[in-house]
């Protein structure tokens, strides 16, 4: 990798270098080579080895993912403050415990199984489209459509509203980015009010028509709890199934996005998959270690403690950057390679610990399908012009990528 020039030791998150998204991981190997606890002028700290953050992960007890004292100066009394406070991911136990249990009758393996196959048709018909074109935004003629149609699915959500959702669910998570102007904070408020409101004729609609309901769907599996007397607040519901939504779905459209472009940059790994195509698996966990879709975490600490050598006070922020240990090369051999045969791959791009990604495997399955099935209608693939990608720290987004597609 060509270098930077810049000092490290003043590096700041939240005033970052202007190409801090285009050289990412040059940024974030130089703070993990330099200091990987690194402290942030504002006092968090920006932690990018892979141990410490396995070990935050680990210790839920130590680490809080609460982020109600964090977003309160942020977000005020908001709809936004509501909903990040809310949601599964950032609670502690034993509300978390509590919650995420109900979830996972939405991720049985005979739920999975019913979804791998939705997802098999869905890929399907996609590339029956893209037959008679030549050239396609792959971004929004298949990565953003795969898990918005999966997860929209998952939740039963009618096809006509999934534009509508995909536009809440990206403000909604646009606010979690370290930086927030005025208009994208009023814009997320505006967006949670309405998918609430959204949500809340869909709940109401079932609960008054209980036919309406089907097994393994997560607004049926969330109102079932409720009437079978587990402890599930109407407000908990509904944040409980916009988090879902947009989980589920920014996610894996950038891991689909990324993908292709990863084969697109190293051919060889795509004439290797062609060739051998038991590597679907371990190429998914290679893309998905290469460009995490999140790309930081965080948690604050209940009590002093000392990580990497550096004593972090109590009630400390710390971001915890998944893609820079994801390229730890104590972890990784040459992990700055693209290498589709790579094991073992224990990349953290799905988190660790009690809030591992519920919906990590059925992401796999949209990897594995779409790639298998791409590869296979397609001979080659090619860039028509350089992806965008989206001003974001968080999440790495690819907005448009222009293909060329040979049959
Ligand atoms: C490639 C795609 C995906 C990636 C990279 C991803 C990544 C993550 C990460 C890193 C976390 C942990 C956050 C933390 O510890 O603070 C997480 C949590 C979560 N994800 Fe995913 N995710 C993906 C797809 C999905 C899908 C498809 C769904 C559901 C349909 C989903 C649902 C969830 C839920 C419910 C949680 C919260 C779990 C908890 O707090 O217990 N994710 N995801």
């Amino acid at each position: 990798m060509a270098e930077i020039h810049f000092d490290i030791n003043k590096f700041d998150l939240y005033n970052p270098p202007s190409d801090l998204v285009q050289n990412s991981y040059k940024y974030y190997s130089l703070l993990r080579t330099n200091n990987p606890v690194h402290k942030n002028p504002d006092g968090s700290f920006i932690v990018t080895s892979y141990d410490a953050l396995v070990e935050i992960y680990r210790n839920h007890n130590l680490w809080s993912s609460d982020k109600k004292k964090e977003f309160k100066p942020k977000f005020g009394n908001s709809s936004l403050y509501e909903h990040h406070t809310t949601s599964v991911v950032f609670i502690d136990q034993p509300d978390h415990t509590r919650i995420r249990k109900i979830f996972q009758h939405a991720f049985t393996p005979r739920a999975l199984s019913h979804i791998e196959s939705n997802v098999d048709k869905l890929v399907e018909s996609y590339i029956a489209e893209f037959k008679d074109k030549k050239i396609i935004d792959f971004v929004s003629e298949f990565s953003f459509r795969l898990p918005v149609d999966v997860v929209c699915d998952m939740l039963g959500v009618p096809k006509e509203d999934r534009t509508l959702i995909r536009d809440w669910a990206r403000l909604i998570l646009g606010a979690l980015e370290p930086t927030l102007t005025d208009e994208a904070f009023k814009k997320g408020c505006d967006a949670v009010s309405n998918f609430k409101g959204y949500l809340k004729d869909q709940v109401s609609m079932r609960k008054r028509n209980p036919k309406l309901n089907r097994d393994g769907e997560i607004i049926s599996t969330l109102i079932e709890a409720q009437s079978s007397g587990i402890e599930l607040s109407e407000i908990e519901l509904l944040h409980q199934c916009i988090f879902m939504l947009n989980a589920g779905h920014e996610t894996s459209t950038n891991m689909l996005s990324h993908g292709i472009h990863e084969f697109i940059n190293n051919k060889d790994q795509l004439n290797s998959l062609r060739e051998n195509q038991n590597y679907i698996s371990s190429a998914v966990e290679e893309i998905l270690r290469y460009q995490p879709p999140i790309q930081v975490n965080n948690r604050i600490n209940k009590g002093s403690t000392l990580l990497g050598g550096r004593k972090i006070p109590k009630g400390s922020s710390v971001h915890m950057i998944i893609a820079a240990a994801n390229r730890d090369p104590k972890q990784f051999s040459d992990p700055n390679k693209f290498l589709i045969s790579r094991q073992p791959n224990k990349h953290l791009s799905f988190g660790l610990g009690i809030h591992v990604c519920a919906g990590n495997t059925l992401a796999r399955i949209e990897g594995k399908v779409a790639f298998l099935k791409l590869i296979n209608a397609f001979s080659d693939f090619n860039l028509i012009s350089k992806p965008m990608l989206a001003n974001r720290i968080r999440f790495r987004e690819i907005e448009k990528l222009e293909l060329e597609l040979t049959t």
